[in-house]
């Protein structure tokens, strides 16, 4: 045994050789680990965020780990995101929350923009003519901001943690500044353009007209002045005193509508989600004025009534079946949603039905693709841009919030001293009384502006649930796109038995009534399933991408599953 040890002990060049492999090899795993542990989703067994801003999901969960809510750390990372992922991340925007706790029953908090009082259904028009600019790009195209009083709503029925606490990250990461990631430098690279016409957008999101670069440091000294402002005082911090004079002189200056009356005056509403059900998940979604909650459920009850588990993920027999489903959905949503509001006897009960699911079912040919008409109208552009996070905590409460700036940077415009960008969300309303074309212009009575009233949406944030218990939070930027996204995550999950990550990643598709055409993820389905479907008679065009869906799942034993989606950069999931 001496010897041995002895020959060892004396070769000492064959001993550091030894020693400096061992070290390399465990300076490898070392590297290992960590490119693993960026990349895969890390289960937690206590809470998790999920979210496109790797910072502000960890601002997040450290709500969580000091006793804050699901709703508290959804404030916090709602904040942060305002700041760290300025293309949709707001507090100039709008969106949604539903909120389901462990006990009791869920609730959908709709913080949807509105019309300013000046607003009318031909406010586009000039001299008869549809004006795109005025539509989308202009001081007309911004719609009074929700965000702040949702997010405050919410946090006064379902906070723990003091109001102000949930701000101090937002307001440092604004104040000190944070390190500008790849992702961030490209959109700011794109969203500079539109800027330019605005001196307090370029002054704060370049340096001096020259656009960052990743890794470089973003400071906004006046939108931490607003963010205090809110820790102060409220969601009045916003909507009354110096932020909202600095909004409405910024509109007075620029032909915006937007009054002092508007911003005292603006309301979040809590709803009742839409509730479905899929092969016996529950099913929790946006109401009006969103459409998502209504057409998943439209969808999920069409699909039911096939076996896409046996037909398997990605198969032409399940790729027909959810393309059909996608375009009689979205042939309703177009038909009847708007502002409820607004639009007495929305046919709401009468669309989420199994009986109406069935009937839809029963339209739909095995062989051969339906055809949507009127086969020339395009519906009009809408943006893919919008953010989505997921948190679940502790005792198992679940916050899926997806809200938006309408256009990525939305208007382009920063409020001058207040540092935070307008949304462009007018432009979500339709064009114009009777103006329904071929180019893509609707007019369609339910969605056209009217003061007060709210435009009509896709942003679906959605949670499942299983035998009472949260099973899934889920939900995605992308415009129309949302609604299909998000469908596909649960089906991915309850029907192909995915975990969250492979959810996320699987390939989606995307078929919205009008255009006639499924729109299909490179490399995210077998060409043999693609040949088949244009055999069934289906129009097929590729895309890139969609969407950015953020998802946690419940996993065997309680673990929670993060699914980020590597389709945008920047993002992260963070659990404990
Ligand atoms: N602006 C995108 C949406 O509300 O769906």
């Amino acid at each position: 045994m001496a010897a041995p040890r002895a020959t060892v002990a004396t070769n000492e060049v064959d001993l550091i050789n030894f020693l400096h492999k061992l070290c390399v090899f465990a300076l490898l795993l070392g590297m290992m680990a960590a490119t693993f542990a960026a990349n895969v989703p890390s289960p937690a067994t206590h809470g998790m965020v999920v979210s496109q801003s790797d910072i502000a999901s960890h601002i997040g969960v450290d709500v969580l780990i000091e006793g804050g809510s699901a709703v508290d750390a959804a404030v916090a990372t709602a904040f942060a995101l305002a700041v760290t992922h300025p293309s949709a991340g707001n507090i100039g925007g709008g969106g949604f929350l539903i909120y389901r706790p462990a006990n009791g029953e869920p609730i959908a908090y709709d913080f949807r923009e509105v019309a300013p009082t000046g607003s009318h259904p031909e406010m586009w028009l000039v001299d008869g003519e549809y004006r795109f600019q005025r539509h989308h790009m202009s001081h007309m195209a911004v719609g009074v901001p929700g965000t702040v009083r949702g997010l405050h709503l919410a946090w006064q029925d379902a906070g723990k943690l003091p109001w102000k606490r949930l701000l101090e990250p937002a307001i440092e990461l604004a104040e000190e500044g944070f390190t500008i990631g790849h992702g961030l430098a490209r959109s700011l690279q794109r969203g500079l353009r539109r800027m330019r016409a605005y001196p307090a957008s370029v002054s704060q999101f370049s340096k001096n007209g020259e656009p960052y670069e990743a890794g470089e440091v973003l400071k906004q000294s006046d939108l931490a002045a607003s963010l205090i402002r809110i820790a102060e005082h409220g969601s009045d911090g916003f909507y009354k005193g110096r932020t909202a004079e600095l909004i409405v002189a910024e509109m007075q200056a620029n032909g915006g509508l937007i009054t002092m009356d508007d911003l005292a005056g603006y309301e979040a509403k809590k709803r009742s989600p839409i509730v479905g059900s899929y092969r016996g998940y529950k099913v929790i979604s946006m109401p009006p004025p969103s459409s998502g909650g209504i057409a998943l459920v439209e969808m999920l009850n069409i699909l039911e009534g096939y076996d896409l588990k046996e037909e398997g993920f990605g198969s032409a027999n399940t790729l027909h079946r959810m393309t059909e489903a996608m375009r009689r959905a979205y042939a309703d949503r177009a038909l009847y949603i708007g502002d409820p509001e607004f639009n007495e006897g929305l046919p709401v009960t009468e669309l989420i039905s199994k009986t109406y699911g069935n009937k839809l079912r029963a339209t739909i040919r095995l062989d051969a693709a339906s055809k949507s008409s009127p086969d020339t109208f395009t519906w009009p552009a809408e943006s893919a841009e919008t953010t989505h996070f997921s948190v679940i905590d502790a005792q198992r409460n679940a916050v899926a919030l997806t809200y938006t700036l309408e256009w990525g940077f939305g208007s382009g415009i920063v409020v001058p001293g207040a540092g935070f960008l307008l949304n462009n969300e007018m432009g979500d309303f339709n064009a114009g009384p009777g103006l329904t074309n071929p180019n893509g212009l609707i007019g369609t009575r339910a969605n056209l502006a009217e003061p007060g009233k709210r435009m009509l949406s896709s942003m679906s944030p959605t949670i499942v649930a299983k035998d009472g218990k949260v099973l899934m939070v889920t939900g995605s930027p992308g415009g129309r796109t949302i609604i299909n996204t998000v469908m596909q995550t649960i089906l991915n999950v309850v029907d192909h038995g995915m975990n969250a990550q492979a959810a996320v990643d699987a390939g989606r598709i995307h078929h919205q009534w009008l255009p006639d055409t499924l729109y299909y993820e490179k490399h995210g389905f077998s060409p043999d399933s693609l040949r088949l479907m244009r055999k069934l008679g289906h129009q097929l065009e590729e895309r890139q991408r969609q969407g950015a869906a953020e998802v946690i799942v419940v996993g065997e034993g309680n673990m929670l599953q993060g699914g980020l989606d590597g389709r945008v950069l920047d993002g992260g999931v963070a659990g404990y």
